[in-house]
């Protein structure tokens, strides 16, 4: 990878050591002594090829059993992991033979992707990423965990962490969004939530940070294509959730699909070992993403397999996904000197110390009478419903259209989306099931039961024809209301499912027009996982809901906000664009020599379009309204490693309780590389009752301040900071600070 070279003295600058420490929970360091001792005394029992074995990972059934070819391998000592096995039942048998019949009795590793829920499922993690609720979602992953668990799945593929700024990439669906401090809060939240402080215990499993990296810099927005990343914008964009990760403990990575800058990275020793390992000082395992290994010949940087293992084993890539490429060539590979022991070594050495770390020597077998009280139970299905009302996003509301009237008489319920069980989990939904989704329509019907409720689908989700509207029409003429459900299928966004338009598919725009034209209040109820271009939406209906993927309890969390039971509290993570043409659109870009100025023909701007997004990041409506003033600095200079108080008040001026996201932001107006207009650096989501004022205090210091400089050192650089507050990126008031030379 190229570094970026200086081209001016450095300036007179501090580095800050807090990027290099890393946090292991203490119960994890006091037994590590332990536990280097018991590998060395495995490793030095281990034949080769028992090593090779713990570096595989195989692929289950996708019903979650696991294959005859498992348990012969398990039995031989020759498998390390499988992804996907799962049910308590089915994974105490495998691991039985591995425990009991393998030579060294090591146990396996069972993964699976327990990315939103196992099998109680909450809103899409974009969705949640919304609630701007950390705790919240620590709360949802730790059910997660504890569901996972009791089904015998040890190890979680998620959180999944990468940045994306373009919408068109449909995994922006399973992140946080576009902001890497939003990113980082999150990201720690869902380790902290799946490991707890001791992944060993019952109801936790092991984290994987995923994917590294900057996949979500995929040019085009196609999936699992090439990636162009400096590395200033690695280090300040696409590495932060992923160090908050290692922060919190997080015990494996993956690494990820593409190619960046000329080396995949599945094969790149300076993020896997260099950044990872050396810098951050991580000591768990990378396992490779799926038959990534093996891809790195058709990128073109392994003639063969061999070439394939070598330079992914070499770089860091420990455990080898699906792909059989290091069991069949280490051997030839280390007598031809191109690859050593010590690399083998090292790679079961990570492996077994998170096993360990995991208990699966100590408790190899899952307790199968907890399936049955953990998974799906009624507290988590109430939080399900919980979380999913605090992600959703009200994006528009005139005339004060919601909260609807819970007397309301008659509701048309109109669209694709308004009775689809399956599309409510979303599109990784675990071992969620379809049949314990609850629709808006179940949702509406029983929270209002008096009133009478006009569903018409209109067109199912592509919206092909017309031939349905009819009906929605009438059902909207002969009811009071109408609330049009739209946007697209789970499978639209997650995995390979990227689109080159973000419109509502097909038709379903002119079902919305010929909807909103019979003159009922219309409400549109979005769901999607990503954000959409919807500007005749934005323009003419008078209330707009954003409800992503709510998950298991969906219908019943957005009947709660129309019917203003839940208060909608939640803001965009990620910014809307008003047309494709203009991504990638994102709050935190740079300023550019010429910024867009409507009086000038050469300042940077769009002919045909204007250059502001059709949301803003960060954005969102509640049923009350709250004034954010007094924004007041502890000191208006600080000196390098000092750091100073934001203090600001927050009023709810309203008639109804609810919740507001105040957020901040700085600039930093003159460095020496070009900085973003404007960067989040913190955020706080205040309930308050009608009247209310909180009195709210941020700390900004040397990790908020600094940035990469020429030299790529991590720097605080004296001159003048710019503090903004507000309700959204763009809605800001704001004072200014100095940091000074001294
Ligand atoms: C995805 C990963 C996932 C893995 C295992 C891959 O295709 O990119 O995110 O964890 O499959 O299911």
């Amino acid at each position: 990878m190229n570094r970026i070279k200086s081209i001016r003295p450095a300036l007179i600058v501090i580095v800050v050591s807090i990027f290099l420490i890393t946090i292991p929970s203490p119960s994890l360091s006091q037994r590590s002594g332990d536990i280097e001792k018991r590998i060395d005394a495995l490793l030095a029992q281990m034949t080769l090829e028992e090593k090779l074995g713990q570096l595989q990972q195989l692929d289950g059934e996708s019903n979650g059993n696991f294959r005859p070819e498992h348990l012969q391998l398990a039995r031989q000592g020759l498998l390390g992991s499988t992804l996907n096995v799962r049910g308590a039942q089915k994974t105490n048998q495998l691991q039985r033979i591995a425990v009991t019949e393998s030579r060294l009795k090591i146990p396996l590793i069972f993964g699976f992707d327990v990315i939103h829920g196992y099998r109680t499922i909450f809103p899409i993690p974009l969705g949640e990423a919304a609630s701007w609720d950390p705790a919240a979602v620590e709360r949802s992953t730790s059910i997660a965990a504890a569901e996972a668990r009791a089904a015998g799945v040890h190890w979680t593929f998620a959180p999944m962490v990468d940045i994306a700024r373009d919408p068109r990439w449909g995994r922006i669906a399973e992140g946080a969004g576009e902001d890497p401090y939003l990113g980082s809060q999150m990201a720690r939240a869902r380790v902290r939530g799946f490991q707890g402080n001791d992944y060993s215990a019952s109801d936790r499993i092991v984290a994987c940070a995923k994917h590294w990296v900057a996949y979500g810099a995929a040019e085009g927005g196609r999936d699992y294509n090439t990636t162009e990343v400096s590395e200033r914008t690695l280090r300040e964009v696409y590495f932060p959730p992923f160090r908050a990760t290692v922060n919190a403990g997080v015990g494996t990575f993956m690494s990820a699909f593409n190619d960046l800058d000329g080396v995949p990275a599945s094969a790149n020793r300076f993020t896997l070992t260099e950044v990872l390992r050396g810098e951050w000082k991580f000591d768990g395992f990378v396992v490779s993403d799926y038959t990534s290994v093996e891809e790195l010949i058709k990128h073109g940087v392994a003639a063969n397999g061999a070439d394939a293992a070598r330079e992914a084993l070499n770089a860091g890539v420990d455990m080898e996904m699906v792909s059989r490429l290091y069991n069949k060539n280490a051997r030839e590979l280390m007598r031809q000197h191109q690859l050593t022991q010590q690399t083998i070594d090292e790679a079961v050495r990570r492996i077994l110390r998170v096993k360990f770390r995991l208990g699966l020597f100590a408790r190899p077998y899952t307790d199968e009478g907890l399936e049955s009280k953990v998974i799906f139970n009624s507290a988590n299905v109430a939080a399900a419903r919980e979380i999913a009302g605090r992600s959703i996003v009200l994006l528009k509301n005139d005339r004060h259209t919601l909260p609807l009237d819970k007397n309301v008489r008659s509701i048309a319920l109109i669209g694709p989306l308004a009775d689809s069980q399956a599309d409510m989990l979303g599109s990784w939904s675990g071992d969620g099931k379809p049949e314990d989704a609850i629709t808006l329509l179940q949702g509406i019907k029983a929270r209002v039961p008096q009133a009478t409720v006009n569903y018409a689908q209109g067109c199912d989700i592509g919206c092909a024809t017309a031939d349905g509207f009819e009906n929605a029409l009438r059902a909207a003429k002969e009811s009071d209301v109408a609330i049009i459900a739209v946007g697209e299928s789970a499978a639209m966004s997650g995995e390979a499912a990227s689109r080159s338009s973000l419109d509502l598919p097909g038709r379903q725009l002119d079902l919305v027009k010929a909807v909103e034209a019979t003159g009922k209040p219309t409400v549109v109820v979005l769901m999607n996982g990503r954000p959409l271009t919807i500007n005749w939406i934005a323009e003419n209906s008078p209330a707009i809901l954003e409800t992503w993927f709510g998950g298991t309890q969906a219908g019943n969390a957005i009947a709660d906000v129309l019917f203003g039971d839940v208060n909608p509290g939640g803001k965009l993570p990620v910014t809307f664009p008003r047309t494709i043409g203009q991504i990638p659109i994102y709050y935190n870009h740079k300023n550019t020599g010429r910024p867009p100025d409507a009086g000038n023909k050469y300042s940077s701007k769009y002919l045909d379009a204007p250059w502001t997004p059709l949301f803003p990041f960060g954005y969102g409506l509640s049923y009350t309204q709250f004034e954010i003033t007094n924004l007041q600095l502890s000191s208006q200079h600080i000196p390098l490693a000092g750091k100073v108080t934001v203090r600001v008040d927050v009023r709810n001026t309203g008639k109804r309780a609810g919740d507001e996201v105040v957020q901040l932001y700085i600039r930093d107006t003159a460095a020496s590389v070009t900085r973003p207009v404007k960067e989040l650096k913190g955020f706080q989501r205040v309930t308050l009752q009608p009247g209310e004022t909180k009195h709210l205090e941020f700390v900004l210091g040397a990790e908020q301040l600094g940035f990469w400089n020429r030299q790529m050192r991590f720097m605080v650089e004296p001159g003048e900071f710019k503090v903004m507050v507000g309700p959204n990126s763009e809605d800001l008031i704001e004072t200014k600070f100095e940091v000074q030379n001294r």
